[in-house]
């Protein structure tokens, strides 16, 4: 037998979400007469822990993916993807062109030493490329100052038969908290690709469901967004949960008791006894730690629901277990279900913020041993 852990991931939901967030973005083009952009749906790190190939399923209506990994994005034509692939940082060395060549890839330029690569490239077929402006994330991205000299140095690579459709793209620090950031940062995009001919992408998922931004970008060309974290059902804002924006989670952690016992008042629990009792408790064991992927940094608190009821861990997070409060919950017993982070359960968002960190982390990080159950 297994251990009673497992990882559901659930097609629907991420199509259910891909469909909200296209929904809403057509809502505010008809509202100011443009076209919705198109959607890259980003499926970096493994699909956020879901698996490229189920994200391929889920996300088949997107206009295209964007993602890291060059083996990831060979994997997903393999596996039968026929629309634009966009390489988040590009490639790394002058090998990875023959690979955005074979593969038909599209690559993001950050770099002169990029540049510097292609030109003394020779490809099949010339290649898509995003011309990256740093406009205040200090990243990725050609400075203000060098940006359209780079952009001319793709054209000339364009006419080289090197490179095909050229677009312009940059990428948002604080789209999560700060509007007055993100509004420089779109001034300075505005102001330095004026007049540049191409496609345009500079939404993440904070940016994508920030009610009509990039529908007030003048330039009339193509635009394309980039939305990730919102794809899987988590919220890339702290003050706003996904329910809230119509998104289901993709990612349901769960597992079961596997001890249940009664302390008295004055007990400790776990590790460092860092949780002690008052009065006297029921205290489950559960089948998960910080081995499978949940946080260890989770503190006493952290919201988890067992047998369909919320409660909370107590105690430090053990590597392979962890203890929550039953005190209330009496008909719990051993085999009780109980959801970590999930449909039926806290948000990822939830637990993520009781350990101090973001919901991204916490879906990229479940482990291999965690079996996965596609529904
Ligand atoms: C360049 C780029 N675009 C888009 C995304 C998607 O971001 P999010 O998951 O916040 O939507 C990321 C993720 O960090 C990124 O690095």
């Amino acid at each position: 037998m297994p251990r009673p852990i497992s990882a559901t991931l659930s097609l629907s939901s991420l199509s259910h979400n891909l469909r909200t967030v296209a929904q809403q973005l057509e809502h505010t083009g008809a509202q100011v007469g443009r076209p919705r952009p198109h959607i890259w749906g980003v499926i970096k790190a493994n699909a956020y822990g879901h698996g490229v190939e189920l994200a391929l399923q889920g996300f088949s209506q997107a206009d295209g993916l964007a993602m890291l990994d060059l083996n990831e994005a060979v994997r997903c034509r393999e596996a039968g993807w026929k629309k634009p692939i966009l390489l988040l940082e590009g490639f790394f060395e002058p090998a990875d062109i023959a690979v955005l060549d074979t593969y038909r890839l599209s690559t993001t330029l950050h770099c002169q030493e990029q540049l510097t690569m292609l030109s003394s490239a020779s490809v099949a077929q010339p290649i898509d490329a995003f011309v990256k402006l740093n406009s205040g994330m200090n990243r990725l991205g050609f400075q203000q100052a060098d940006y359209r000299t780079a952009y001319q140095q793709a054209q000339v690579l364009q006419q080289r038969g090197i490179l095909n459709g050229l677009g312009k793209m940059t990428h948002f620090a604080r789209a999560d908290d700060d509007p007055g950031t993100t509004q420089q940062q779109l001034h300075m995009f505005n102001q330095v690709t004026q007049g540049l001919p191409g496609k345009v992408s500079v939404c993440n998922s904070a940016a994508t469901l920030t009610s009509g931004l990039w529908a007030t970008i003048p330039d009339q060309q193509e635009q394309w967004v980039r939305p990730g974290i919102c794809l899987y059902g988590a919220s890339p804002f702290a003050s706003q949960s996904a329910a809230s924006m119509g998104l289901q989670p993709a990612m349901t952690l769960s597992a079961e008791l596997i001890s249940v016992r009664s302390i008295a008042a004055g007990e400790g629990v776990g590790y460092g006894h860092a949780f002690v009792s008052t009065k006297p408790m029921r205290i489950g064991v559960v089948a998960c730690g910080y081995a499978d992927g949940y946080p260890r940094h989770a503190d006493t608190g952290t919201p988890v629901t067992v047998g369909g009821v919320r409660t909370r861990l107590v105690g430090r997070v053990s590597m392979d277990m962890l203890a929550v409060d039953l005190t209330d919950i009496p008909q719990a017993r051993v085999g009780t279900p109980v959801v970590l982070w999930g449909a039926g359960g806290p948000s990822v968002d939830e637990v993520a913020q009781a350990a101090g960190t973001i919901g991204y982390e916490l879906l990229c990080a479940v482990a291999p041993r965690v079996p996965r159950i596609i529904t």
